[in-house]
């Protein structure tokens, strides 16, 4: 089973949309996919817990980040698990430590704004030191802005970045209030960019 950790210690910045959005393009593609939600604040599984029952199926676990070490040695049986992580990281150093080692790639979102780029950056350099396949995913990007050529050019001083990027989209909020991914939005113009980093994802954990 290889596991896809988001994780970053900036709030806000997409990893729960991105953890529900890759989780639909694995099952599409009839992957056999779990999440496992490690937020108190549960948005994974409202989110889930709003899918229909006749969308392609995606197993789900809660818990908690004092008990991920647990989570991490008795979640198996998947192809692929898929683990929305909490922005307060740094309260929980023994429960992260366990995840990161645990990971196959941890995925960090990002916004492109200084102040998101600074404390990622730094999150970035302290996962590069468990010699984990790491990379960070701009979100919410404002697709031709020269602010994004100018963060990618920052964000690449520490670490690999995803090369698609995944536009500020409007919708984004209701589509997830439908327990969708924008993939199961047809014609969405934001399927490419899923597409893309789910792309991205498979070729580094080599699935
Ligand atoms: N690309 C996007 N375009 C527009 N809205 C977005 C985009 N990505 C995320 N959002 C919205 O921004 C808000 C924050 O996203 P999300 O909940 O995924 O972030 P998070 O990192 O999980 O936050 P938290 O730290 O609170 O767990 C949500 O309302 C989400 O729908
Ligand atoms: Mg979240």
């Amino acid at each position: 089973m290889k596991r896809l950790l988001i994780s970053s210690p900036k709030g806000g910045c997409g990893k729960t949309m991105i953890s529900r959005n890759l989780a639909v393009a694995a099952t599409l593609e009839n992957i056999k996919v779990a999440t496992l939600d490690l937020d108190p604040q549960a948005s994974l599984t409202r989110w889930w817990n709003r899918r229909a029952e006749e969308r392609p199926p995606i197993v789900h676990y809660q818990g908690t980040m004092s008990d991920a070490q647990d989570a991490m040695a008795e979640i198996t049986g998947h192809e692929l698990l898929i683990i929305d992580t909490p922005t307060a990281v740094e309260e929980y150093p023994q429960g992260m430590k366990a995840l990161i080692l645990g990971a196959d790639l941890v995925l960090v979102p990002t916004k492109p704004t200084m102040d998101d780029t600074d404390s990622t950056m730094e999150w970035m350099t302290m996962l590069r030191s468990y010699d984990r396949p790491a990379a960070f995913v701009l979100n919410m990007a404002k697709l031709r802005a020269r602010s994004l050529s100018e963060t990618k050019r920052r964000l690449n001083a520490v670490g690999r970045i995803c090369p698609i990027e995944i536009a500020e989209r409007e919708d984004m909020h209701r589509i997830g209030a439908e327990g969708l991914g924008i993939l199961e939005v047809s014609r969405h113009p934001g399927g490419d960019e899923i597409s893309g980093v789910w792309q991205f994802v498979k070729n580094e954990m080599g699935a």
